[in-house]
């Protein structure tokens, strides 16, 4: 078994340092490696990033990180990226890892992600170039997962996991408001999941949507955004065992609460 601890949206900023690390500092004991799925500052700040960066600087377990739509929007995110780098963090996009584990490797595939909506209610490559462009962002970031995915298919790792911001699927936007699903995720990153196949499948943003999800395919999906799990962290526990992509994929066998509850 892979034991993955997964959180996002922690937005933090400078008055919240050293809030997330008395529960960070269990992993150790329970957790394999820890996922940050995005929104890790408010507002995309070098110094926003820093306080991130000390919050799981040598924990004693890899972490491996995408950014969010927040981490981008002082136009820094190279910045803040390197930040975390620095910290040892693995920052992921459209970029795939393999990390060794008791008795076995765990691949991560990451990548942001980007808006779009879903099947049958999604933007399309139509009309003005400010819409081709919109739907171009949306597939790239689709196109970076497929592709990440697919590398760790010829690796021999005994489980893969999707790590995005935006969701793959609505289920885990149930709680939030119809309207704004579009601006919450897109169907191509669930077509990238279940085309490449994975194990699990792990996002943020939707923070007022709904841990458990699941794609057409039966690939789990999961909601960590921190308002929704309202804990430190999520656990999963994914057997390292590779399975096939399909609805008779078995998908993780156990799922436990994290550490201590933090403020969402
Ligand atoms: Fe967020
Ligand atoms: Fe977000």
């Amino acid at each position: 078994m892979v034991r993955v601890a997964a959180v996002g949206d922690i937005h933090l900023g400078p008055d919240c340092r050293g809030l997330l690390r008395p529960s960070f500092e269990t992993l150790p004991q329970c957790a394999d490696v820890l996922l940050l799925a995005g929104d890790l500052t408010r507002h995309g700040t070098v110094a926003e990033a820093e306080v991130v960066a000390e919050e799981v600087r040598d924990l004693g377990v890899p972490v491996v990180a995408v950014l969010g739509n927040h981490d981008y929007h002082s136009e820094q995110e190279t910045d803040v990226a390197r930040v975390l780098s620095d910290a040892g963090v693995t920052v992921l996009e459209g970029e795939s890892v393999v990390l060794p584990v008791a008795g076995g490797h765990v691949g991560i595939a990451g990548t942001k992600g980007f808006c779009g909506g879903f099947a049958g209610r999604s933007a399309g490559e139509f009309g003005e170039r400010e819409m081709k462009d919109f739907v171009l962002a949306t597939r790239r970031g689709a196109d970076g997962l497929r592709r990440a995915l697919t590398e760790l298919s010829t690796d021999g790792c005994g489980a893969r996991i999707a790590l995005t911001h935006f969701a793959p699927v609505p289920d885990t936007l149930a709680g939030e408001p119809v309207e704004i699903y579009p601006f919450l995720g897109s169907y191509l990153l669930a077509e990238a999941i279940d085309e490449s196949g994975a194990d699990l499948a792990v996002h943020g943003h939707a923070h007022l949507g709904t841990e458990h999800g699941m794609t057409a395919a039966g690939v789990r999906v999961r909601n960590v955004a921190q308002p929704v799990i309202r804990r430190a962290f999520a656990l999963y526990h994914l057997p390292l065992t590779r399975t096939a992509p399909g609805p008779d994929h078995t998908g993780p066998t156990s799922e436990a609460a994290g550490a201590a509850r933090t403020p969402g």
